[in-house]
Formats: C-alpha cells, structure tokens, sequence
C-alpha cells in the first residue's frame, strides 16, 4: 500500500511546511499554503527498469569530457530561433510564459505546424482536438506530421511519448496537466513541478526537445512558482500588448544561448507573422512635422530600432497637474520633468503632461530620456523638431547628457531608415569614426545645447 504524506505548500514560492501557516516565511506572503496530498510511490514515473544503469553514472574529469556541439532543431522562424540562440536543442525544455490570449498556442501551432519531418506531438489540456485543427486550418496549410492529443494526464502523456517517440513536445499548458503521485488540484505548484520533472525526464532520456506553455498571474510572474523556472532549460516570455499587434519573445533564462535576443512577431487573421524589420512598422511615417512628436534610436536585447515618442504638455485644467505616461515609466517621466524644471528653468510644474511610446511598446532603455525630454518640449513650444532627427541618450539629474551602449548599432540603425541627424552625448565620441556614416552626428553634453540646436 502507498503511503500517504499531507505536507502544506506555499502557492507563491514553493515552500513545504508541515503545519499550516498564515504567512510564508520564506516569501511573506499571506495565506498561501494549502494541504497537499503525496503518495509516495516506489516507482518513479514508470521508468523503464533498463534505463537505471543511466543513473550509476561516475565523475568524470572535465578535460575527459567528450563534447559535441548540441544539436538543434531549425524552427523555420527566424525569429523564434533567433531567442532560442539558433534552433531547439535536443533534450531541452522551454517554458513560454505570457498573459493569456497574448498568441502562447498560436505561434507554438504554428512552429508545430511548419516543421515538416519532424514528427511533433502537440498536447493540448485546454482545448479539444478539433478546436486546434480549426485554429491550424486559419493558420497554414496542414502538416502531416503534426499529431494532436487532448489529455491532462501525466502518466498516460508520458506513455504516449514513449510508444509515439516524436521529435518534439509540446505541452499546452503545463498548468493544466495532472499527476496521480499528487492528490492536489491541477495548476497547485506541486502539481506544476511533479509534472514538469516527469516531463524534464523524458525529455532527457528521450533527446527530445519539449516546449511547455505556462500562464502568468496578475503580477506577470509565471503562474506557479520560481522552482519551475530554476527546473527548464530556457525560460521565454511572450509579450505585447492586446490591442496592438505587436508582440516581443524575449529569453529571461537560456543554458544554451544569450538572453539578450528578442523576437518580434505581429499578429494577423492567420496567426503571427515574423518582423525582420521593426523600426519601419514603428515609425508612422508622416512627412509632415507635428510638434510633440520624436524620434529616438534604442535598443531591445541586442536589437536597435527606432521608436516614436509622443508628448502632450498643456496647462492644467485642474488644479493638480496630471502626468501620465504610456510605455515608460512614470516615475522617470517625473524626474526627467524635475530635471527639466529645475536645471533648464522650463515652467512645467502647473502644466498636464502626457507621454506615449507608439506601437504599444514598453522601452526600459534609459536611451530614450533625450528623445522623451525633446518630445516635452517641443509639445511645450508648439515647434516640431525637424524631420529626419532622431535621440539616443540618457539624461542625468543635473540635465547632463549621458552616454549610451552601442552607439554604433544605433547610429547605422539611424543612417539606414534614411535619418539625417542624431543626437548623442559627446562622451560617446570617443571611438567613433564620423566618416564613415552618411547621417550627421551632433554631440551634446547638456539639455540646454539641445533645446538650442532644435529650437532655438
Ligand atoms: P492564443 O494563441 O489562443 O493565446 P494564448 O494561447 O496565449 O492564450 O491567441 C489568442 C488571440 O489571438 C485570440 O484572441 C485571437 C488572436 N488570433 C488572431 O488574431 N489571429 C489568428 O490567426 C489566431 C489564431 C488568433
Ligand atoms: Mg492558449
């Protein structure tokens, strides 16, 4: 007879206790724990008794090592690879996180879809067999070596993996699945880490990648617990904003590539399409010069584009004035007003200030401050900053002009979209070889030699 184990877990971090608490030590959150339930079987996952030998392995000197470049698997979306750092690698899970409805099965269907050859797997706890074959027929042409299975079972998915060996998993969502060992409702972090060991195993054995869906909670953290991320080999998280159509794939966590690439999708009628260039789509394109209105050349990851930033300034109609700001951070905008009003001497303070990234993107460079602080002023002034000019540089509190990251990437990125001026701090000079841009690159080192240069 199994034993039957109660232990108490923590929801938000994991933490087991064997008595209930209020309040988790370990992450202080409240009311958090709930009874779970462990059968303690002997019997691992119903592991193939001739795979145990796997586990006597021994030390082995690192010099002694044999490596072999890992193998990947080519997605056939460029920018899906581009994340992975090159492809799937065999024997690797990969966790994509992301608000529901965000496109998680769409482009996961998608990729299963168009790899044709490899013999994929898709499982799906959330939708039925037909509902994704209706979803596949909007997206693309049928693939005949896609199998579909709607199940919540780990044991029996495991079998199927097993009898079916295909070259890919994929598991939607892994919040849905369910393991006997575990007498807790499906989604309950045990639940959630159970069944991603199990899933880890096989993939492991097997030499197949599997990539998992997980759904994220109101605070934007993968639902379930931190144990799950430490657990997968890459961690993406899939994001944008709902009413646009755009949407960024950026690594959190990768064993076998960089974290600072990012993939950039739009959302169509039939499903996601890759974005080679982004800053053509950002832009709008206007010849006409409108005031309010810059440019600023940042950065995602390693990526440069060009981004348009839109500032409203008008007196307060109320008696406190509102700031307000979309896509950047509101306390920056506050300081970057402080700064402005304090060292430039810009009456600010009783007016309503507004501040939009377009395209519903969120920059965290601090790249953008010049072109957010451009954009307030030219709102301020009513005068367009002139056609073709765009910003890269971090202001700093006394109103200096800071210097960025990769100024090269940004400038060629600049010079390509056929701008004709860009402002960087003069402390990026050094190393720059001018002459070999076809843009004007005009160095500045205070707020004020900008609202100079631009207004006069
Ligand atoms: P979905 O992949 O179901 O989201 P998730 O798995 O992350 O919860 O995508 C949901 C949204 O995408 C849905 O609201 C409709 C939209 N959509 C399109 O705009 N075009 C398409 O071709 C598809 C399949 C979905
Ligand atoms: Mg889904």
């Amino acid at each position: 007879m199994s034993k039957l184990k109660t232990v108490y877990t923590c929801q938000n971090c994991g933490t087991q206790a064997p008595k209930w608490m209020g309040k988790c030590g370990q992450c202080g959150q409240w009311n958090t724990f709930v009874e779970e339930v462990v059968v303690a079987k002997k019997e691992e996952f119903g592991q193939d008794p001739s795979l145990r030998s796997k586990s006597g392995a021994k030390p082995q000197l690192i010099s002694a090592i044999e490596t072999k470049t890992e193998r990947r698997i080519d997605t056939k979306n460029h920018e899906f690879n581009r994340v992975l750092g090159g492809g799937l690698v065999n024997g690797s899970v990969v966790l994509i996180g992301g608000e529901p409805g965000i496109g998680k099965s769409t482009l996961i269907l998608q990729i299963a879809m168009q790899l044709a050859g490899v013999k994929t797997l898709y499982i799906s706890g959330e939708e039925s067999e037909m509902q994704i074959k209706l979803r596949a027929e909007r997206l693309l042409a049928i693939s005949d070596s896609c199998y579909i299975l709607s199940e919540t079972n780990l044991e029996n998915i495991l079998q199927h993996i097993r009898f079916e060996m295909p070259g890919l998993v994929v598991i939607d969502s892994i919040q849905t699945l369910q393991t006997e060992r575990i007498e807790s409702s499906a989604g309950s972090v045990s639940q959630i880490r159970e069944c991603t060991s199990g899933l880890l195993k096989v993939a492991k054995e097997m030499s197949i990648p599997v990539l998992l869906i997980g759904h994220i909670n109101k605070e934007g953290n993968l639902a379930g617990p931190k144990v799950l991320e430490h657990i997968v080999d890459t961690v993406l998280q899939f994001e944008g904003d709902r009413n646009y159509m755009y949407r960024i794939m950026r690594a959190t966590k990768n064993r076998f590539g960089s974290t600072s690439e990012i993939g950039i999708f739009e959302m169509h009628n039939d499903g996601l399409h890759e974005v080679h260039n982004p800053s053509e789509l950002l832009l709008s394109h206007s010849s006409e010069a409108l005031s309010g209105i810059s440019i600023a050349a940042t950065l995602e990851g390693m990526r440069p584009f060009l981004i348009e930033v839109q500032a409203l300034v008008s007196s307060a109609a109320y008696g406190i004035p509102q700031r307000s700001s979309t896509g950047f951070d509101l306390r920056r905008l506050s300081m970057l007003l402080a700064v402005l009003e304090k060292r430039c001497g810009f009456r600010l303070a009783s007016k309503d200030v507004f501040l939009n990234i377009a395209g519903g993107i969120r920059v965290d460079d601090p790249a953008i401050d010049l072109s957010v602080i451009c954009s307030v002023l030219s709102s301020d002034q009513d005068i367009a900053i002139p056609n073709h000019t765009c910003f890269a540089g971090e202001v700093g509190l006394s109103g200096e002009i800071r210097p960025v990251n990769r100024v090269e990437q940004r400038i060629s990125e600049a010079e390509k979209l056929g701008f004709q001026q860009i402002f960087v701090s003069k402390h990026n000079q050094k190393g720059l070889t001018l002459s070999k841009y076809n843009i004007r690159v005009r160095f500045v080192s205070k707020v004020e030699e900008v609202f100079a240069a631009l207004f006069g």
